[in-house]
């Protein structure tokens, strides 16, 4: 929402599409945006090039009318049909504003020079997963209360579950749905009740009034922005469940002009910024923002930063970015609120304001969550809500983070930047004697728990896919070092078993998003049960991470690769982390934990030797690129090695793959190996060796086609089968070994991909936050 900050359409459409592009990674099967179309035109009939001032004798108008551009596939595809369908341009052109002509919404060719720009326009945009109806061009977000009208425009991140009993109610009150999906019945609801309460005679009604009459109504989770003709230049946003973060472009006064340089057609100059402080009460997550955010918190910074001032008088000048994350919105300004459930923001006039719905015990008896209901006549507004604040955080995210730079896929960069992601998870965490060696560790926020850890009766370690494997990977370190039980669960399955969780047990969740629907509502049982709750997530603010008692941010970056890849590995390392701070008190493991110092410090340069490897991997996948199956067996700190490089080759090179433990190879997979079935196994030298040495043995008695990864130093490997392709890998301490040998499978999935024409970065059918369950 631009309030005051004059922009052309063209301008909008643009920064609608980059953010658009930056929130690709999150669903990528249709796309689409709705803006207001009341950019004002000179009624000129000779089609001259004047530019005319607004009260000469040409008219002007307002069109108030909506916009609303969808379609399937990539945001490409619609940044083609806007381009197009809006601007009359052809597929082919450049970026730029077509200099001489361009075409209104009603096909009337107009001079460039006659295009106003819009002082106030709110536009909402969607890029869409599919979870109800296929992924076509009339399921795509926004939906609208009308497509003739559209009146009432929503997007929605999120699922409503009782959606079929609310379609069904407004059907019986004759309203004619047009789409297959869960979130139309949300601007059908707005119209609905908003014709019921002008019946009513509640003329004031206000568009948040409003939104939170339509989100009562709603069961499932939900990021939603509403827009309408109704309401014009406001929008409404709403959350619970799905995440939802709130941008400002300007600095409340500290800044009197709008950061956001390039668009505005004003002087160039410099300007000093005073960055806001940071949330002083973040509790007990260590690193990230919250950490930086705490630094900042007593002193006021400036930076220089340069800036274009624009020549509106109107008055504040901001800029409103609602989005489910910050990537989104990094590009226009660093200043960002997280949402909270059940809060609903409205923005209008240049001000925002936040509430938040209070519980109510009665409902209201006008209408009903989906059922029919006798009429009661009168409709009127009834949610309470009271205004809260949300604490304004700097965003320490960077724009060069989220694009590939000089990489061809999100997921190549991503494993390069293991390395210097490895250490920025360490970095200020192991702390180093004068002499450069690894001394203890040091988890700031952890600490205060440390005690009440190490008397639980169990660990719990929770999460879904890669987040899972990591946690696999971890589970033998966390049981030597903590001497606790440890048990592993799918946070899906958690709910599924209703398991016993106590309240002396520490449960440690672990998400790269932080918002993984199952891996929350996971959290929320143990929560309920007391359990102490620990995060290892990367995405500072988000919902994992808030919810928690304490955690560890892995401070990977933002992870943009569908696949994960270097959350994988910080996961891990951080794990490690938290193992060692949990048993600093214990003498007996000091040589092992000293061991474990001086190999993580060792780390980031190993995976870096591991990359060395990328063109032999190239080359291997060449010659697997047509397998129709691949097995890899690990054990022991590897059989998570298995599984998720396994994983990493079934989701984004759609080859199938089975991550096994080798222990269980006599017990069913030994009869699928023929000479056929290429074979990886992960033999790299700890205490599985001669148990892996076995193995290989095993499956070359059987013929099979043998891939191994071994230790650098390894000299029997090759003895034990001659014909099997060698990788050889950096040593590590054996704890550590799965952070460097996960790097060749990645890199291997990564080729296969590519030499089998799929896309890594949005592998198909999947998306990189299931924030449904
Ligand atoms: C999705 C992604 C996976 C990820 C999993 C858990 O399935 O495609 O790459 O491992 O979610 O996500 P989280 O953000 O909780 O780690």
């Amino acid at each position: 929402l631009n309030c005051g900050v004059p922009k052309t359409k063209k301008e909008i459409v643009e920064k609608l599409l980059v953010g658009l592009k930056r929130l690709e990674y999150r669903g990528y099967d249709s796309a689409g945006f709705a803006m207001d179309d009341n950019e004002k035109w000179c009624e000129d009939d000779d089609d001259d090039d004047d530019d005319e001032e607004e009260g000469g004798d040409k008219k002007r108008h307002d069109a108030k009318k909506v916009i609303v551009c969808r379609e399937v596939g990539k945001i490409a595809n619609l940044e083609a049909l806007a381009r197009k369908e809006l601007f009359g341009e052809d597929d082919d052109d450049e970026n730029e504003v077509k200099a001489s002509k361009s075409k209104s919404s009603n096909g009337r060719k107009k001079s460039s020079s006659s295009i106003k720009p819009l002082d106030f326009c709110a536009s909402i945009a969607h890029t869409r997963w599919a979870t109800h109806g296929p992924p076509n061009k009339i399921n795509t977000h926004p939906h609208t209360s009308d497509s003739r009208e559209n009146e009432f425009v929503v997007v929605h991140n999120g699922i409503i579950t009782n959606h079929a009993p609310l379609r069904a109610m407004l059907e019986r009150r004759g309203m004619k749905f047009e789409t297959d999906t869960d979130t139309e019945v949300i601007p059908k609801l707005c119209k609905f009740l908003s014709d019921k309460f002008e019946e009513s005679g509640e003329k004031d009604v206000t568009f948040r009034q409003l939104a939170m009459e339509v989100t009562r109504q709603l069961q499932g989770a939900y990021a939603l922005v509403f827009k309408s003709t109704k309401y014009p230049g406001e929008l409404v946003a709403a959350k619970r469940g799905s995440p939802l973060l709130m941008g400002i472009s300007d600095d409340s006064g500290e800044v009197s002009c709008v950061i956001d340089g390039n668009l505005s057609d004003g002087a160039e100059e410099d300007v000093l910024l005073k960055k806001a402080s940071g949330n002083k009460k973040r509790k007990s997550m260590t690193g990230g923002a919250a950490a930086a955010a705490a630094a900042d918190a007593d002193t006021t910074t400036t930076t220089r930063i340069t800036t274009t001032t624009t020549t509106t008088t109107n008055n504040p000048k901001v800029e409103f970015y609602f989005a489910s994350d910050a990537s989104a919105m990094v590009e226009h300004t660093k200043r960002v609120l997280v949402l909270e459930d059940d809060d609903v923001c409205h923005c209008h006039d240049g001000t925002y304001k936040i509430y938040k719905v209070e519980k109510q015990k009665h409902p209201h008896p006008g209408y009903t969550s989906g059922h029919d209901s006798p009429e009661y006549g009168l409709y009127k507004p009834v949610v309470l809500s009271k205004e809260v604040e949300r604490t304004i955080e700097t965003l320490e995210m960077e724009v060069e983070s989220i694009m590939k730079g000089e990489f061809d896929h999100f997921m190549q960069k991503e494993i390069f930047e293991q390395p210097e992601a490895i250490s920025s998870t360490m970095r200020g965490r192991l702390v180093l004697d004068v002499l450069g060696a690894a001394e203890r560790v040091m988890l700031g926020g952890m600490s205060q728990f440390a005690a009440t850890i190490r008397r639980s009766r169990r660990i719990i370690l929770c999460g879904c896919g890669t987040s899972y494997n990591s946690a696999i990977a971890i589970r033998q370190l966390f049981e030597e070092l903590t001497e606790l039980p440890v048990t592993l669960e799918l946070a899906s399955d958690v709910l599924d078993r209703r398991c016993p969780f106590f309240r002396d047990d520490t449960c440690i969740f672990i998400s790269q998003s932080g918002e993984t629907a199952d891996t929350l509502k996971a959290l929320e049982y143990a929560k309920a049960k007391g359990a102490l709750c620990v995060g290892i997530v990367n995405t500072v603010g988000s919902a994992i991470s808030r919810a928690t008692d304490c955690g560890v941010h892995i401070n990977a970056g933002a992870e943009i690769g569908v696949a994960s890849t270097k959350a994988y590995t910080c996961q891990i390392v951080a794990m490690v982390l938290v193992a060692l701070s949990l048993s600093e008190d214990s003498r007996s493991k000091h040589t092992r934990r000293d061991d474990i110092m001086q190999g993580l410090l060792k780390l980031p340069g190993c995976v870096k030797e591991c990359l060395k490897m990328d063109a032999i991997l190239l080359e291997l996948a060449q010659e697997l690129k047509e397998e129709h199956s691949l097995l890899i067996f690990g054990r022991g700190f590897n059989y998570a090695t298995a599984l998720e490089g396994a994983l990493k080759v079934k989701e984004v090179a759609l080859v199938h793959s089975e991550g096994i433990l080798a222990g269980e190879m006599k017990h069913g997979p030994l009869a699928l190996v023929d000479k056929h079935m290429p074979i990886i196994v992960v033999c790299t030298n700890d205490g599985s060796y001669e148990k892996q040495q076995s193995v290989v043995q095993q499956l070359k008695a059987r013929d099979g086609r043998l891939i191994l990864i071994v230790s650098d130093d390894d000299t029997e490997m090759e003895k034990t089968a001659p014909d099997a392709v060698i990788l050889r890998v950096p040593k590590v301490e054996d704890c550590l070994q799965a952070v460097v040998n996960i790097v060749p499978l990645q890199l291997l999935s990564y080729h296969l991909t590519v030499l089998r024409g799929h896309n890594c970065d949005q592998p198909r059918n999947l998306a990189k936050s299931v924030t449904v369950e």
